[in-house]
């Protein structure tokens, strides 16, 4: 007998887009389960002003399939010579809905992102006088230290201190992956949330070797140990409006993704909301399933929840499907984890 389940259709709080070709062929995966998305700015070159995100505002507009009501709601890529006035002016006419910090070096075409956090005072400052938040990469780029530890020591070494500084600003620590990293947001106030994503809610480090070095389950933050996993999942469904989706989807075609320095990042879209709501089940946590991909998201950007409903069920035999998409002459493979998936969108 299949389960269905009808939920508020839910927004993407972290999704990666791209631009041109990719734009055109990834979107529509996340346009048909998604209401809204904040839209990460890592193009290259990045998206820092406001003219270049209502730009890349009307592409990603133009591409969106036919009757396609998804909106894509705009950040702006943090340089140390992002301006005060620009960042309080995009907020004002919501040009932006938030500013992404990616530490320089921490991740895809994060080279223009932030060296030392000091530099960025004045438009973080400002940011938590107008209530404009923070998206977080929380990872720290230091050489020496262990790449699954990363996080927690961003923890120690940047949020922290900037917590003392500026306890109103608003921070979103993105793609939480640790414990140390849920039990930190736990213990905070609710000026600090955390987005987790499908695949951090189903993958440890071993799935990274499982079978042969796996390119497809390598993204950044890396995938952790089982203590972390499962801290991670417990979070997601703790009913915490502090935990929300983001699946931080982050498509490269195969040539990228199959080479020496393959290139970090997740393809999820098509089935994320399907993993999620496995996973939710699995944990007996149904119930929490709505508020967690359709409601503490929205509330925390100052925003509605959708006014449409999406209905996922429960197949008897696992999905199929071709679990990969073409873009030129390349594809992109789909996120496709050791577990099978029973959950998809009914259409
Ligand atoms: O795995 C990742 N891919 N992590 C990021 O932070 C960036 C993303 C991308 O843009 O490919
Ligand atoms: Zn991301």
């Amino acid at each position: 007998m299949n389960t269905e389940i009808t939920i508020i259709r839910p927004d993407d709080w972290h999704l990666h887009l791209r631009d041109g070709d990719m734009l055109a062929a990834v979107l529509p995966s996340s346009a048909k389960i998604f209401g809204r998305a904040i839209v990460m700015p890592n193009l290259v070159p990045p998206v820092t002003t406001a003219e270049q995100a209502e730009e890349y505002r009307r592409r990603i507009i133009k591409a969106r399939p036919k009757n396609s009501k998804f909106m894509p709601l705009m950040t702006c890529y943090l340089t140390e010579s992002t301006s005060v006035e620009g960042i309080r002016a995009a907020y004002a006419v919501k040009a932006f809905h938030a500013v992404k910090l990616f530490p320089a070096g921490a991740t895809t075409n994060s080279d223009e992102g932030v060296i030392d956090i000091n530099q960025v005072y004045p438009v973080l400052e400002a940011m938590q006088e107008i209530g404009m938040p923070l998206s977080v990469h929380g990872e720290v780029v230091d050489p020496r230290v262990d790449i699954f530890d990363r996080e927690e020591a961003f923890i120690e070494r940047v949020l922290e201190p900037l917590r003392k500084d500026l306890p109103e600003l608003k921070i979103v620590f993105e793609h939480l992956t640790s414990k140390a990293g849920v039990d930190y947001v736990f213990e905070q106030d609710e000026n600090m949330v955390a987005t987790i994503t499908p695949h951090h809610m189903l993958l440890t480090r071993n799935d990274l070797f499982n079978g042969g070095m796996n390119p497809y389950m390598y993204c950044l933050p890396v995938a952790k140990s089982f203590a972390d996993y499962e801290a991670v999942r417990k979070a997601a469904v703790s009913g915490d409006p502090r935990f929300f989706l983001g699946t931080d989807s982050a498509p490269h075609p195969s040539r990228a993704k199959e080479k020496a320095g393959a290139a970090a990042g997740i393809f999820n879209a098509p089935t994320s909301i399907g993993y999620v709501a496995q996973v939710f089940e699995e944990l007996s946590a149904l119930d929490k399933l709505e508020g967690f991909t359709s409601i503490y998201g929205a509330r925390f950007y100052g925003l509605s929840p959708n006014g449409s409903t999406i209905t996922l069920a429960k197949r008897a035999e696992p999905v199929e499907m071709d679990w990969q998409i073409k873009v030129g002459g390349d594809v992109v493979k789909i996120f496709k984890p050791d577990t099978p998936l029973y959950w998809d969108l009914v259409d």
